[in-house]
């Protein structure tokens, strides 16, 4: 099947600010220069929130990312799980049409949804509700045939029990996922043959249904205030840890800002991606600033270097590159300029980062023998132990 994207795409997308905090702490998961590692949660959090992937959302995840429209595109494109196209606003229906399922009855499920949402797959249902699709092996072929409706399984399904589904859902309801013959999960539909002290002591549902009714966000949009489905390290006023203490974010504002601006904001909390387009991964330095040499050093007084990679956005290499430029000391990143940040800047290989990343702001306070939120995580998970 061609996928490329829709004809028709809407004029923008925008995270909501909860999962801008979400997406944002997402991407401070990834090492320096790694960042394009958050692609896939980032587009399925946008699919999440929107129902599909539009040509705005692709572009901001990039932007975000400090990757070229393009690269996020190829993945988008690349999987199917991704929906390049409007979707029913109730639930995308996804009928497994390989072997057991196909042999147990798929078609009359494909010809359920022929009749009952769309002659065609990837056309939205006349009420705007459902959309679907055939898909290869789900993996849940001992209970064929099976459906996937938004993040979870319908199995042994008839035509008949699948109508009922779609009806319960266009009425608002959420079924409850997993077998619909009767069966806990994929024991013969007679019963137990062994294994039969098993029985006692288990969940009202298999594992998987229980989890999927515990959340319960089968087919719902995801806003991404949802507990427990917000980043851990993301606090509720949308701030990343680490952040807080080092520079403040501004409030998260009531509604979703058009997606330049988030994509801008974003980038202040992502370091960006080494292989990056450079028009949109680099933030040239500040045109009107003069650079200044800063005091730079031979070698580290008392030949103990500071452990710079403390400073957030710091790694390894840059620790490195520091140290041959001749810093190795956290009051002499403290004593920076907007001249000196020039000056460094210009010898930095991703510009703009000591800004965004706060570098000055975290070097007073762990020269003058404070703590800082990312330094004591960075300790206390030994991150950047020397
Ligand atoms: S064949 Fe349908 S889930 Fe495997």
């Amino acid at each position: 099947m061609l996928r490329r994207l829709h004809s028709e795409q809407p004029d923008s997308f925008a995270f909501t600010p909860a999962n801008l905090a979400w997406a944002e702490g997402q991407i401070t998961k990834y090492p320096d220069g790694r960042q394009a590692s958050a692609v896939i949660p980032l587009l399925w959090r946008a699919q999440e929130q929107e129902g599909w992937l539009s040509k705005p959302a692709i572009e901001l995840v990039a932007d975000m990312l400090g990757m070229a429209y393009i690269r996020v595109l190829e993945v988008a494109s690349f999987y199917f799980m991704f929906q390049l196209q409007p979707v029913g606003s109730v639930a995308h229906i996804q009928i497994c049409g390989t072997t057991s399922c196909m042999i147990c009855g798929a078609e009359d499920l494909v010809a359920v949804c022929q009749e009952k949402i769309a002659n065609k797959p990837h056309e939205v249902s006349a009420d705007g509700k459902f959309s679907w699709e055939e898909v290869e092996c789900l993996g849940s072929c001992t209970n064929a045939p099976m459906a996937q409706i938004g993040k979870d399984y319908y199995e042994d399904l008839t035509a008949a029990s699948f109508t009922k589904l779609l009806e319960e859902l266009s009425a608002g309801k959420v079924p409850t996922p997993g077998p619909q013959n009767g069966r806990y999960s994929s024991e013969p539909l007679s019963g137990l043959t062994s294994l039969q002290e098993y029985e006692s002591g288990k969940t009202k549902y298999n594992a998987s249904v229980q989890l999927a009714s515990d959340i319960g966000d089968t087919v719902k949009r995801i806003q991404g205030d949802e507990v427990p489905l917000l980043t851990p390290w993301v606090g509720k006023d949308g701030v990343v840890a680490g952040r807080a203490a080092e520079a403040p974010t501004p409030p998260a504002p009531a509604t979703p800002k058009p997606a330049a601006k988030q994509a801008e904001e974003a980038k202040k909390a992502a370091k960006p991606a080494k292989n990056a387009a450079p028009a949109k991964t680099t933030e040239a330095p500040k045109a009107d600033v003069a650079e200044a040499e800063p005091e730079v050093l031979k070698a580290a007084r008392g030949d103990k270097a500071d452990n710079l990679k403390l400073l957030k956005g710091v790694g390894p290499k840059l620790e490195e590159t520091l140290n041959k430029l001749g810093f190795f000391h956290f009051d002499q990143v403290a004593a920076w300029g907007e001249a000196e940040v020039a000056w460094v800047d210009a010898r930095l290989k991703f510009k703009g980062r000591i800004e965004r990343d706060g570098w000055i702001e975290q070097a007073k306070k762990l020269a003058a023998g404070e703590e800082t939120e990312f330094a004591k995580r960075a300790k206390d998970d030994g991150t950047y132990d020397k």
